[in-house]
């Protein structure tokens, strides 16, 4: 099966031309100019004369069917890969958790049930670690063998997820030691857990009391302890979805100094904002995510950031909840709000009309946010995150001119409401093609719960 994509802007993180690009079978296989008469017959042509073509997104932050808060996330791997297909994202990495008592081994394999069969897209998995005993601390290196080279720790949620600061330095000296990364949810849980409790002892019950005990000086101490632990270990470390200037102060200060400390943020982190939890009556119970929306002055510090390099990756940290059946569970207490928000499907218009249109970054960074880089630091590249010669034809061409309303009457995300209701956006998904097969054209999607592959990521490089 060939295609041939004619007359597009191909931008990759370092290039933007015009050219065709032959794709045979899943890879791409030539890329130059005036290609129509020089490759013989192909199945396809489109043509994308004033188009972008682009690697497809690398979503390296999601959580679908995650149980979580007394409920699961609502899209599975068939609803939330479709979504991330029709707004171009080609590729996810998504959170396996271990809970206590389980092996590393177990708790990968029912995230493998999860996704066999159902996901539409290219997947990978970190692995959430809770119970990590020194007998444990080697099958860190089997995980990475087996191509799930990166782990998620957290300081928060103690009780349920929270590892305490031993437990860190041993499995960021293991992974470190195993061309592993560790991916730090960072903020000081146990403080969190305090302010909580004396929140709710004083009657504050509201949804924006999530967020008026989520400090961003809880995020940015997490932050500095997980790079000193890093640092210590001999080890990378790469900070989740990270919200506050507080916290990038953190990471910018230890860039300075050369240590090899990472971090993404998120959408919601640079388009919304504190007062949403203002909103009337339960309302703000939608954007109840941790770390929380945080006061708007911190967005543009996130853009700089992502400018000059101290953020790395643009991820979504997608784990919705329905408002009506999930939100409503902490209608009474804050603390029982299911934590997280729906995002995975609007992620590339959302960043191509904040960053490129509003003229924050230009093309080639935005490719390098919302793909190149994911792949880069989680061991997928070449063979993802770039349009190359022998690379996965994973492709999305965009339309840098057409406008979009995000609604949840028309997003394909399993969730009903959109966190970016009403919100217009230059910049449309039009086609999307990944490993060679066109998966979404026109607003309609062509491919099949089933076709995404898992892929086996190489060390931290
Ligand atoms: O609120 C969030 N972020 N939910 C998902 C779990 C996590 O901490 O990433
Ligand atoms: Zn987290
Ligand atoms: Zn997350």
């Amino acid at each position: 099966m060939k295609t041939l994509i004619k007359n597009g802007h191909v931008v990759t993180a370092v290039d933007t031309y015009v050219a065709d690009v032959l794709i045979d079978g899943s890879t791409v296989a030539m890329i130059g100019i005036g290609l129509e008469g020089v490759v013989g017959t192909v199945d396809t042509t489109i043509d994308a004369t004033g188009k972008l073509v682009i690697p497809g997104g690398i979503d390296p932050h999601t959580h679908l069917d995650l149980p979580f808060g007394g409920t699961s996330s609502s899209d599975d791997f068939e609803t939330g890969t479709r979504a991330a297909a029709f707004g171009g994202t080609t590729t996810i990495i998504d959170f396996a958790v271990q809970y206590h008592g389980q092996s590393l081994n177990q708790a990968l394999d029912v995230w493998f049930a999860k996704a066999e069969g159902k996901a539409a897209i290219d997947y990978g998995f970190h692995l959430i670690c809770t119970d990590l005993p020194d007998a444990r601390l080697p099958e860190l290196k089997g995980l990475i063998d087996q191509g799930v080279s990166s782990f998620k720790l957290f300081m928060a949620y103690p009780g349920v997820f929270l590892v305490d600061d031993a437990t860190i330095f041993k499995a960021m000296t293991a992974a470190g030691n195993a061309g592993g990364l560790i991916c730090m949810h960072a903020e000081n849980g146990v403080v969190i857990d305090v302010l909580v409790k004396r929140a709710l002892a004083e009657g504050r019950t509201a949804p924006k009391y999530h967020a008026l005990t989520r400090p961003t000086l809880a995020e940015a101490e997490g932050v500095h302890r997980a790079i000193a632990i890093a640092e210590m270990a001999d080890s990378p470390v790469y900070i989740v979805h990270l919200s506050s200037y507080d916290a990038l102060k953190e990471v910018q200060a230890a860039r300075d100094l050369g240590l090899p400390a990472y971090a993404e943020t998120c959408p919601q982190y640079l388009f919304l904002d504190y007062s949403y939890y203002e909103q009337e009556g339960f309302e703000g119970a939608k954007y109840v995510m941790t770390p929380p929306l945080r006061d708007k002055s911190n967005q543009e510090q996130l853009w700089k950031g992502l400018r000059m390099n101290d953020l790395q990756v643009i991820s979504t940290d997608h784990c919705p909840f329905c408002f009506k059946e999930q939100k409503e569970l902490g209608r009474e207490d804050f603390s029982k709000i299911p934590n997280g928000g729906p995002g995975v499907e609007h992620r590339m218009s959302l960043v191509f009309d904040g960053g490129v249109v509003q003229k924050r970054i230009n093309l080639n960074r935005f490719v390098e946010l919302t793909s190149t880089a994911a792949a880069k630091i989680f061991g997928l590249f070449p063979r993802k995150g770039t349009i190359a010669v022998g690379s996965d034809a994973d492709i999305v061409i965009f339309d840098p001119d057409r406008e979009q309303t995000i609604s949840s009457k028309t997003h394909h995300m399993r969730v009903d409401y959109s966190a970016y209701e009403g919100r217009r956006v230059r910049g449309v998904t039009e086609t999307v093609i990944s490993r060679g097969n066109v998966i979404v054209e026109n607003g309609t999607f062509k491919g099949k719960a089933g076709m995404g592959r898992f892929l086996k990521r190489g060390t931290f490089a």
